[in-house]
């Protein structure tokens, strides 16, 4: 097939674009610098130039490529405080927004027969009930404030994607990246955090995340590019854990001292209601849909082994 990959060049795209091309398809990534032309051509993709919240350029790129699929992986989370994420969110939100409309705009012009998104799983889902929640339970209907915004872009791609009933729209809800190129490689901003002591531990640290090497996720995006239905999968690795568990092994592998412990209230104060969700009151996410329809098993099952080959 031909594949039409936005977002080629980041974490994610670039654990994708070899991937699809080894799988026999015709790759054309896309980025909005002349200067990463090279690496997409080493990737095996055919470079595409285009700002995805240009309409025009997004037609033209698109429309030159004729693909089957079109894969949108587009964010603006690089260098994004974690500390402070509404802050950043901004740009994302509307590569999310007006990316997304703009990308679906353009495939239904060529008739893609796919359209496979990113979405994020980790702090979408509702917080009541059990710890692991399926496609198929809630959102959460009141994100905290400063989670608010970035919940609103991704429900706008979400919808979209899922409403356009001409092609196969097909969103992965991805759990939390770790591995070459995220916030968790080695000297990535949240590892540098946990190093050095400044990711802390917030009261119980209940809250439960659910982690994917982005090998494993660029695996599972090639399954859906081939074979996905319409609808939404959870790709995540099968160990959903809570911080309690997966912080202090983390801060162990990286050879930093315990992460200190927070009372929630002092988090409150200082980092909002955000920072004791995340860490407190967040649920994880099931790959059973995943692994059933898509055919994809994790080579990494587990961050306890994935966080120390990572
Ligand atoms: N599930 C998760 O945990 C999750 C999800 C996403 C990201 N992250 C984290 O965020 C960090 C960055 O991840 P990432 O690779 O997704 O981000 P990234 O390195 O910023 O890559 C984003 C991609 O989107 C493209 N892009 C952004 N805005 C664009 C625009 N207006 N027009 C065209 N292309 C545009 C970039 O292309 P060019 O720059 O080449 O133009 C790049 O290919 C990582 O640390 C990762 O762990 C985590």
């Amino acid at each position: 097939m031909r594949v039409f990959v936005a977002g080629a060049t980041g974490a994610i795209g670039k654990q994708l674009v070899p991937r699809l091309v080894e799988a026999g398809h015709e790759v054309h990534g896309m980025t909005r610098r002349e200067s990463k032309k090279a690496l997409l051509d080493e990737l095996g993709a055919v470079p595409v130039v285009a700002d995805a919240l240009d309409p025009d350029q997004v037609a033209e790129a698109v429309g030159r490529a004729r693909p089957d699929v079109i894969v949108h992986q587009l964010t603006a989370l690089a260098g994004v405080d974690i500390r402070h994420p509404e802050r950043g969110v901004a740009m994302t939100n509307r590569v999310r927004t007006e990316g997304t409309d703009h990308l679906l705009s353009a495939g239904q012009a060529v008739g893609v027969r796919r359209f496979v998104a990113q979405s994020i799983g980790m702090g979408l889902y509702v917080r009541t009930g059990g710890p692991v929640k399926s496609e198929e339970d809630p959102l959460d209907p009141t994100p905290p404030r400063k989670l608010r915004e970035g919940a609103a872009g991704i429900r706008h791609l979400e919808q979209a994607v899922l409403d356009a009933r001409w092609t196969e729209g097909i969103v992965l809800r991805y759990g939390a990246f770790y591995g070459p190129g995220t916030h968790l490689a080695p000297g990535g901003e949240l590892s540098e955090m946990i190093r050095k002591r400044r990711f802390p531990l917030v009261g119980d640290g209940g809250g439960v995340w659910s982690f994917i090497h982005v090998a494993d996720a660029a695996e599972a995006t090639v399954a859906a590019v081939e074979h996905g239905a319409r609808g939404v999968y959870n790709v995540v690795d099968d160990d959903p854990a809570p911080v309690a568990e997966w912080l202090p092994a983390l801060a162990q592998k990286l050879g930093a001292k315990k992460p200190i412990r927070v009372p929630r209230f002092i988090v409150r104060l200082f980092a909002g209601e955000a920072g004791v969700v995340m860490m407190t009151d967040v649920r994880g996410a099931s790959n059973a849909k995943a692994k059933r329809e898509l055919g994809w098993r994790p080579a990494y099952p587990s961050w306890r082994q994935g966080f120390a080959a990572a």
